[in-house]
């Protein structure tokens, strides 16, 4: 197995290793330290079915089952469906997944460790591969905050609200989900976390704030709140920290989401088909200290 940073913030390929097969707990110590240090890594040329997915994904904690999503591998339930293709008049898979930047889980009590990603069909146009996976650095963001900033905001907790993005998804991106009913909304109360978190593999602290839940800085007034997050929220993105993942078929993508925040770039058409399948690993087995 050979870790290659791709020298950019964050990012890594890991050749040698195939997800199909069991590993060595050698081999799983080399993947949770590449995650660590690089935040984001691919596993080229994998070829796996939902099962074997599951189970690798499965080794890093336990994995989300959404109640409330259809599009899930048939008898496999925490393997979910992403796609824009349409069978027989028939969405096979979830279209507008994550179109913005934020981190999956975070409006959980028990938030996401990592996701597991893999490329079936990646849609092309003239030669190049379209619909990548942007992240930020949240290391880096949390390094690059202002003294002052760190220690005001220190012991601080932040309020991450489901609805928030599903509400910007109808409003800003003519998504034609319905808003969430009050059942939907009583099932998935906000909940907070320690604005900063120590992250579980590199012993780091980092920014735990995302433009995609955030909602409040509980501590703080609400004048104040808004104007913290607004800049949290351009901090967070600066270029410096960022780093785009553009897609291969057959590759698996596996980050973490403590120290990252990420977006789906939605550059393709409805023609332009594109087909992944993706675990949710909970923070069960690696978890931020403070929770
Ligand atoms: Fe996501």
């Amino acid at each position: 197995m050979r870790v290659i940073p791709t020298g950019e913030t964050l990012g890594a390929t890991i050749e040698g290793l195939d997800l199909a097969r069991p590993f060595s707990d050698d081999e799983f110590e080399g993947v949770v330290r590449a995650l660590g240090e690089r935040g984001v890594v691919r596993f080229p040329g994998q070829t796996l079915t939902g099962r074997q997915l599951a189970d690798f994904s499965a080794r890093f904690g336990e994995l989300e089952i959404n109640v409330a999503n259809t599009h899930q591998e048939p008898g496999i339930p925490e393997v979910m469906i992403l796609s824009n293709i349409v069978e027989d008049g028939k969405a096979i898979g979830l279209a507008d997944a994550g179109q913005d930047w934020h981190t999956d889980m975070s409006y959980s009590s028990t938030i996401a460790f990592a996701n597991v990603l893999y490329g079936i069909k990646i849609p092309r146009r003239a030669g190049q591969s379209l619909g990548a996976t942007e992240f930020s650095n949240m290391h880096a963001a949390y390094d690059g905050l202002p003294a002052e900033m760190k220690r005001d905001l220190e012991g601080m907790t932040v309020l991450h609200d489901f609805n928030k993005f599903w509400e910007m998804m109808r409003r800003e991106k003519g998504s034609k989900r319905p808003p969430l009913s009050d059942a939907q909304k009583k099932a998935k109360p906000p909940v907070s976390h320690p604005v900063f978190l120590t992250h579980p593999i590199t012993g780091r602290r980092v920014l735990y704030a995302n433009p995609g839940y955030a909602v409040r800085i509980n501590e703080l007034p609400q004048k104040e709140s808004a104007q913290t997050l607004a800049f949290l929220f351009q901090h967070q993105l600066k270029a410096e920290y960022r780093y785009a993942f553009h897609w291969e078929e057959r590759d698996v993508l596996m980050w973490e989401d403590i120290g990252t925040i990420h977006n789906a770039v939605a550059d393709y058409g409805p023609h332009e088909h594109r087909l992944i399948k993706r675990c949710q690993v909970m923070a069960t087995r690696f978890q931020p200290e403070e929770e």
